[in-house]
């Protein structure tokens, strides 16, 4: 087992090029099955999740090559239609891969890809686009077995989900006819997709705008991307920042693709600039953080739900009281125990959270039960009184590529120790 040694109580100072994003590559390596030759990838995450990836598309035939952040997938040879339960619970979103499978094969078997610390992580809503698109989906005790060719269709999302706009635009992609999908996720990730299909020769349009329109069945090449900057790491890096005081600035990410937590950071009191491909934050070390009132987690633009945790963290010491409610999913307070293990003073109601702010954390030996809940007890560590060690870091590294060397890039005094035994 590893853990993180963080000593915290040093302002943040430095400049750092954030890491491709997660939820960006991982539908993108999905869509790379659609592909009609190579696909080159660039600013690549090197992440746990991107390995699982990676691991089914060999499994589903694909030739795939790593270096560094960049892959290439060739799909040429990939003619397997069926992805075991162990590659299905290896990473949360494997379900991604459904719809480019069933279109480029004509059929599909999987297992659900079970739940999560979030709580259930229903597909409801993929499987009734799939549906949609004419191909029948029998699920049962084994698990889901699709089959049929995709033809066009109306696709009406009764929730913005992201993962099922993910999974209708590639199924329509790889089928016949003209789709339309409403309600559709706006994330900046969907607007990714949209490019990188397109640059295989697809016709998408409308992603980031809740209705999209897709014209498939063309015929798609090889071709080569670079996946956008990460805006849930640049959150968790700012909140940080924020927690600790100091000046930071980040490059690689769109500001605006975080502009609703950039609002909440700077009416805590943080000064925020942004420009062109930059994002600066500063806070004074000795001017304490303001609470932000009301913090309420949505759809996008909305206050994203993964910026959630490392928000509350960084508020966790501050001046006054803040509201969080968690409207995306039902178990995502799970850091809340640990940062209250710091000093913080967080009540729990259902969906609401109420952070009342104290002068200072304490450094505490913490463990990290999710991914963005491991990020925020960085975050609270960096901005605490003495030393804290950060264990769980299976859950961090699923998504945040070397967080300490992040940290540490920005000044923070962090690292990783390995080999620790882990507890009786
Ligand atoms: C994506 O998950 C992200 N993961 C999540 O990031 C993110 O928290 C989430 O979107 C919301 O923004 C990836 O992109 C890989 P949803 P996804 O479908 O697609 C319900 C992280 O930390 N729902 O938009 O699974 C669902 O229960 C991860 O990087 C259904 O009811 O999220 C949830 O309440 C965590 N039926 C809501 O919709 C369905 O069929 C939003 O989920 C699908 C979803």
């Amino acid at each position: 087992m590893s853990v993180l040694h963080i000593c915290g109580g040093r302002p943040l100072e430095g400049e750092l090029t954030v890491q491709g994003a997660k939820n960006s590559v991982l539908p993108i390596l999905a869509a790379c099955l659609l592909a009609g030759g190579p696909v080159e990838l660039f600013n690549c995450p090197q992440l746990s999740d991107v390995a699982a990836a990676l691991d089914i598309l060999r499994h589903l035939g694909c030739a795939v090559r790593q270096r560094g952040h960049a892959i290439v997938v060739d799909p040429s040879g990939a003619e397997g239609s069926t992805i075991s339960e162990a590659q299905m619970h290896a990473m949360r979103s494997s379900i991604i891969f459904l719809g480019p499978l069933l279109a480029r094969t004509g059929q599909a078997h999987l297992t659900y890809p079970g739940g999560c610390e979030l709580g259930a992580r229903p597909i409801d809503l993929h499987l009734s686009a799939i549906r949609a698109l004419g191909c029948q989906v029998e699920e049962g005790a084994g698990g889901i077995h699709c089959r049929g060719r995709p033809v066009g269709g109306e696709i009406c999302l009764t929730i913005p989900s992201v993962g099922a706009t993910e999974n209708a635009m590639l199924c329509a992609v790889g089928g016949r006819g003209t789709t339309v999908i409403t309600n559709a996720a706006r994330e900046p990730e969907i607007v990714d997709l949209q490019r990188f299909l397109n640059t295989l020769g697809a016709r998408v349009r409308g992603a980031g705008s809740g209705t999209v329109l897709i014209e498939g069945g063309r015929p798609l090449t090889g071709g080569s991307y670079t996946i956008m900057g990460d805006r849930i790491v640049a959150a968790t890096l700012l909140s940080a920042a924020a927690a600790a005081g100091g000046h930071v600035v980040l490059r690689g990410v769109d500001w605006r693709h975080l502009a609703a937590v950039l609002g909440v950071l700077h009416q805590a009191g943080c000064g925020i600039r942004s420009g062109e491909d930059r994002i600066e934050l500063e806070r004074e070390p000795s001017r304490p953080l303001q609470a932000a009132g009301e913090v309420r987690t949505a759809p996008y633009p909305g206050f994203p739900t993964d910026a959630q945790a490392p928000v509350m963290a960084a508020l966790c010491a501050s001046q006054g009281s803040t509201w969080f409610e968690e409207n995306m999913f039902d178990s995502r307070y799970r850091h809340v125990a640990e940062l209250r293990s710091m000093g913080a003073d967080i009540n729990v109601r259902g969906r609401l959270a109420l952070v009342r702010g104290v002068d200072r954390l304490r450094g505490a030996q913490v463990a990290a039960a999710d991914l963005r809940g491991g990020g925020a007890l960085a975050v609270a560590a960096v901005g605490a009184r003495g030393e804290s060690i950060l264990s769980g870091l299976h859950h961090v590294d699923r998504g945040y590529e070397c967080l300490e060397g992040m940290l540490r890039e920005l000044g923070a005094d962090v690292h990783r120790e390995t080999g620790v035994q882990s507890a009786p």
